[in-house]
């Protein structure tokens, strides 16, 4: 018996000194301390021993035992002094992460344009997405009845109220309540009658450009175009003006940029044409200018739009604008 325990104490001590961690105690107390464990099995073997050495063997074991929970106790303790168990705070663990939000990528893209037309000396002009039929067409020279309303398929309100179908309207409100010398740019959010696919969206984002001094030509707009293109493409970006048609410009023009993929050599993106359609542009009718109670003789400015959504495709190559509006993070989480 004797012999038995002196085994039992050497593996306990033996195995107390490799314990690294509160489950490896668990594990030794398991196998000692435990009701089925060793040290109790000894206790059972008690019976066996010859009953003239019981009282001392007993006496023998039991002080083997306190010896054992002393041992025990004390790991324990100082296990979890060093914050190894799960209650303790143990501040050798990694912090967690909190999660962090990024900007949308239309976000980024306007911050851009701002940045860019702020360096050219554009202020910033905010206006309403709800908008009066006056603002939205009368004021920019497109009666009730004229056949170009036909170019915007309108989301109608009441009669004389609509979704703005573009930014256009901040140049009237702009022109009303100040005096020239203008130049803003009124970025937002429009709205059209489209049934969603690959480019369409019952709504999208425009920058609207306006300028108006004495003195302002066509070739102040190319250059601020042409401008703009270089810097948000880069400086190899040719920019062209096509003839086009807005009842609230004279002339108008639309605007394309050469194709950023293909350098205009044709590809896909571009449909084999080398170059990318961005918005539509003009000098200021006169009857905007009488609208809003400008002198036509005196004053000559510029306006223009641009697209956002589509810049921002361009620039990220991204093929379906519904991308932008689906709030999916598998897809906002690659920004
Ligand atoms: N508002 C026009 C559109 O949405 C774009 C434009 C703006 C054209 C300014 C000329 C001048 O299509």
């Amino acid at each position: 018996m004797q012999e038995k325990m002196k085994k039992l104490e050497k593996s306990f001590l033996s195995d107390l000194n490799n314990v690294k961690n509160a489950e490896h105690l668990e594990h030794l107390r398991n196998k000692y301390l435990s009701r089925k464990g060793l040290l109790a099995l000894l206790f059972t073997e008690l019976k066996d021993v010859d009953p003239t050495l019981r009282p001392q063997t007993g006496k023998a074991l039991n002080d083997l035992k306190t010896v054992f929970h002393e041992k025990y106790q004390e790991l324990f303790l100082s296990l979890r002094g060093r914050g190894s168990d799960k209650d303790q705070l143990d501040l050798t663990l990694q912090g967690r992460l909190p999660f962090i939000g990024r900007k949308h990528p239309l976000t980024t893209i306007l911050d851009q344009m701002k940045m860019i037309f702020n360096a050219m000396g554009f202020r910033i002009e905010d206006g309403p997405e709800i908008e009066t039929d006056y603002y939205n067409f009368e004021a920019l020279n497109i009666p009730k009845n004229h056949p170009a309303r036909d170019m915007q398929d309108t989301l109608y309100i009441t009669e004389d109220i609509v979704l703005r179908t573009h930014t256009s309207p901040v140049q009237i409100r702009v022109m009303e309540s100040t005096k020239p010398p203008i130049r803003i740019i009124a970025p937002g959010r429009v709205y059209r009658r489209d049934t969603p696919d690959a480019s369409h969206s019952p709504f999208f984002h425009q920058v609207e450009g306006l300028v108006v001094d004495e003195g302002i030509s066509f070739g102040d707009l190319k250059g601020v175009i042409t401008s703009f293109a270089h810097k948000m493409f880069g400086p190899d970006i040719e920019v062209r003006f096509r003839p086009s048609f807005f009842p609230f410009t004279e002339p108008s023009a639309e605007y394309d940029f050469v194709c950023i993929f293909c350098r205009g050599k044709g590809c896909r993106v571009c449909k084999n044409t080398g170059w990318l359609e961005i918005s539509g542009a003009g000098m200021v009718d006169p009857n905007v200018f009488e609208a809003v109670g400008y002198d036509p003789e005196k004053y000559t400015g510029y306006a223009f739009g641009m697209g956002v959504d589509r810049i921002a495709m361009l620039k990220y190559g991204i093929d379906d604008i519904r991308l932008f509006f689906e709030n999916d993070m598998r897809f906002l989480s690659q920004f």
